[in-house]
């Protein structure tokens, strides 16, 4: 299962990555808004940074919602490096531009997505990945893991090659979920990535280890 971190924030991007487990990237409108990055050029050169921080794919939003909008967009970013995913969102125009970037070999992530059947569209028109949105699910008192396992099992039934994304991932078990699942990737905060790290009979019984090591050797 690939580890992508769900932030346009430098700093934390880059302790993913000096952990090891990191695999990639996804950023949003909202979330590039959140670190204050306003402008073209300035959204433009924070995209490059974080793509040269990570070695993975690395998630760009396009804001466009007509065809001719997205593709242009969509092709800039593109340029910008060979990590770069364009983000497009679910939506009729939104899935003629993953046919039309898949065709030019240009790497896609469907986002917003909150059924199977958006799925296999996306999947259909060759996208990357899909992303469903588990929490956002879970908030409108919907089953988000519900989605995960149908778009794992569709995918599976006709072998597509897009990977399952699944985001708005807010908490452990909402991960440990989407590994059991079969879901390609997750994206979360760092937070949900560092949180795998704790458990108290890890601390309890390493403090143990070290006393009894101290007793006899001082
Ligand atoms: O990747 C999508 C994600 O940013 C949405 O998460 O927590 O705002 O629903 P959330």
């Amino acid at each position: 299962m690939k580890f992508f971190i769900d932030t346009a924030n430098l700093k934390d991007i880059q302790e993913a990555v000096e952990l090891g487990v990191l695999d990639g990237v996804t950023t949003n409108p909202s979330l590039m808004a959140k670190e204050g990055i306003k402008g073209t050029d300035a959204v433009m050169a924070h995209y490059k940074q974080i793509c040269e921080l990570v070695d993975g794919d690395v998630s760009a939003e396009v804001i466009a919602t007509d065809y001719e909008g997205i593709v242009r967009e969509g092709e800039a970013l593109a340029e910008l490096h060979p990590n770069i995913v364009v983000k497009v969102p679910m939506i009729r125009d939104g899935v003629k531009a993953i046919r039309y970037f898949s065709d030019k070999g240009i790497k896609t992530n469907c986002t917003l997505i909150f059924s199977a059947g958006q799925a296999l569209l996306a999947a259909k028109a060759g996208a990357t990945y899909v992303s469903p949105f588990v929490g956002r699910l879970d908030d409108i008192g919907a089953d988000g893991m519900l989605l995960i396992q149908q778009i794992v099992d569709i995918f599976s039934n006709y072998g597509y090659p897009t990977q399952v994304l699944a985001a708005s991932v807010r908490h452990i078990p909402h991960l440990i979920q989407c590994a059991e699942l079969g879901a390609d990737v997750v994206t979360c905060p760092l937070s949900v990535i560092t949180g795998l790290l704790s458990h108290p009979l890890t601390d309890k019984g390493l403090a143990t280890f070290l006393a009894d090591h101290a007793k006899v050797n001082g």
